[in-house]
């Protein structure tokens, strides 16, 4: 039975931290699908949905059973409309884990009826990646500070070319 895993978040933007996750979760399943979702809540983006789909379809575009979709609304609706997928999550520090169990709880409880629910699985990021995230990325952004080392070359040079890194 092929497997798929998919990959949510909202990827504003994307990271090397998530690059080495979606690469590591391509190795492990038949298929992985990344999952953008629409209505953050986030109030003041970095980048557009579009553009943020736009750069993970680039991002990705060298690893073949990766895909990249848009959901909207509830994971689980989106994880149960493909077959018998499980979802994949990345933890970089202990403070992550708190907010991801409770998470990967209500996803399951959501999904199921008599603890048949869907599955979260957790890939520890590698180390030298812990300190990243898209919110650090998009607070540095704010004071223009270079992210070479924390987004993919095409998000970096979205950023140059949205005049926000030099
Ligand atoms: O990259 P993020 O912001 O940490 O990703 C969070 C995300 C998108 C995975 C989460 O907010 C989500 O699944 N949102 C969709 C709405 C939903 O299903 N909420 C219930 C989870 S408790």
């Amino acid at each position: 039975m092929a497997v798929t895993a998919v990959y949510p978040g909202s990827f504003d933007p994307v990271t090397v931290g998530h690059m080495d996750l979606i690469r590591r979760a391509a190795g492990l399943f038949d298929r992985l699908v990344v999952a953008v979702l629409v209505n953050s809540e986030k109030k003041s983006p970095l980048f557009s949905f579009d553009e943020r789909v736009i750069m993970l379809q680039d991002a990705c575009k060298n690893i073949p059973n990766v895909s990249v979709e848009r959901f909207e609304g509830l994971l689980v609706d989106f994880v149960r409309s493909k077959k018998d997928a499980v979802i994949i999550r990345g933890l970089r520090e202990l403070m992550d884990f708190d907010m991801e169990l409770q998470m990967a709880q209500v996803n399951r409880i959501a999904s199921g009826v008599s603890g048949e629910g869907i599955e979260t699985l957790f890939l520890p990021t590698d180390p030298k990646y812990s300190h990243i995230s898209s919110s650090v990325v998009r607070e540095y952004a704010r004071y223009h500070v270079p992210l070479k080392e924390f987004v993919p070359e095409n998000v970096l040079e979205a950023m140059k070319e949205k005049g926000i890194v030099k």
